[in-house]
């Protein structure tokens, strides 16, 4: 079958691999689309020791085409979303059967969408910071994938301000479709932490994937009682030094979210909330949006476009099926 590889010199490869096969409690998933995340672009840097060549890809729409032992035969033939742990930018993926989630009648492009960056966001608003009616949030990275759905569940919850924070105002323009009162550049954000303009407003909730001075100055705006989540470090991984006994005196929680480490040491939980962020998108209260397509050969590009700030919610890729002969159960 055909699938992207990423090789030992950091590149993209299209070309043939053998077709995987499922193992207990897997399934296999002809894939239709895969979601291009940036995770794609970690581990494009080497930040996962993963061997190389690696079949990277995270998140794919498809239909279950094998079932390993342990798994419902039941679930052949239908069209499904799966959460993996690689291996999506191919014909043909193996996903844990606890982490693939029942998609009919979701568009597979909308599907595909989903991926890690929708339960994330229904956890960091529901399970993590818990957003109650009526507070405020702001979220950073406002215009990405992560963001633009964590505004979407934070409205839906009842926040009653959510302000994002984004690299420009063309991006501004873009995130003011998901929610949001407030958009605000980085640059206008890291003024008022340094105190150069008038004292910001303060938020209840910050969700911050940003960390070093970003996290700092989230913490700074936190109102008594007020929860900073962490969960990711797109500006670096430089240690931020937190003062426990202001944190306790003032009520305010750091927290952090982690899915790749819940999908393995409680699929269930994070299973349940990607069921409840599916049931959201399904009913059409939140919706993922896909701004770019791209073919499997251009995915070196796509990744660049990801990894320099070029990209507006969420870029999927087509799996083209005839690429190889088409198997009779696969694509029939
Ligand atoms: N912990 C978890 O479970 C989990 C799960 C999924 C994703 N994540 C993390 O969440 C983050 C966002 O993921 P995503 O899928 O939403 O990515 P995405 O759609 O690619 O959005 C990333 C956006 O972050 C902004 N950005 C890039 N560099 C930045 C910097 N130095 N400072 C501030 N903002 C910067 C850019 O938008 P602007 O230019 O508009 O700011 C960029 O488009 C990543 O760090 C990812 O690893 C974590």
């Amino acid at each position: 079958m055909k699938a992207v590889v990423l090789d030992t010199d950091d590149r993209f490869h299209l070309t043939d691999v053998a077709r995987p096969a499922p193992g207990p409690g897997q399934v296999a998933v002809a894939v239709r689309y895969a979601g291009i995340q940036w995770g794609d672009v970690l581990v494009r840097r080497g930040h996962f020791p993963v061997p190389r060549p690696f079949v990277a890809g995270f998140e794919a729409a498809g239909r279950v085409v094998g079932v390993g032992p342990g798994v419902s035969e039941a679930l052949l033939g239908r069209a499904v979303t799966a959460l993996t742990a690689g291996g999506a930018f191919a014909e043909v993926v193996i996903a844990s059967a606890a982490l693939t989630f029942d998609a009919e009648g979701i568009d597979p492009r909308t599907a595909a969408a989903f991926g890690w960056a929708t339960p994330t966001a229904y956890d960091l608003v529901h399970t993590v910071t818990r957003v109650r009616p009526g507070e405020r949030v702001l979220v950073h990275a406002a215009a990405g994938g992560v963001g633009t759905m964590a505004a979407q569940f934070a409205r839906a919850a009842g926040a009653g301000r959510v302000v994002g924070v984004v690299g420009d105002t063309e991006r501004a323009a873009y995130a003011a479709r998901f929610g949001y009162d407030r958009l605000i550049t980085r640059a206008e954000f890291a003024a008022v932490g340094e105190g150069r303009a008038q004292e910001g407003e303060a938020f209840d909730v910050v969700l911050d994937p940003v960390g070093g001075a970003t996290r700092l100055a989230g913490l700074r705006r936190l109102a008594p009682h007020g929860r900073l989540a962490m969960y990711g470090a797109l500006a670096g991984s430089a240690p931020v030094a937190l003062d426990g006994d202001e944190l306790l005196m003032s009520g305010r929680s750091v927290m952090s979210y982690n899915s790749d480490l819940l999908s393995r040491t409680h699929p269930e939980r994070l299973a349940d909330s990607a069921r409840h962020a599916l049931r959201a998108v399904a009913d059409g209260h939140v919706r993922p949006d896909v701004t770019a397509e791209y073919e499997m050969a251009d995915l070196g590009e796509a990744a660049d476009r990801l990894a320099r700030g070029g990209t507006y919610g969420k870029s999927i890729l087509r799996i083209e099926p005839h690429l190889t002969e088409p198997e009779p159960d696969l694509f029939s």
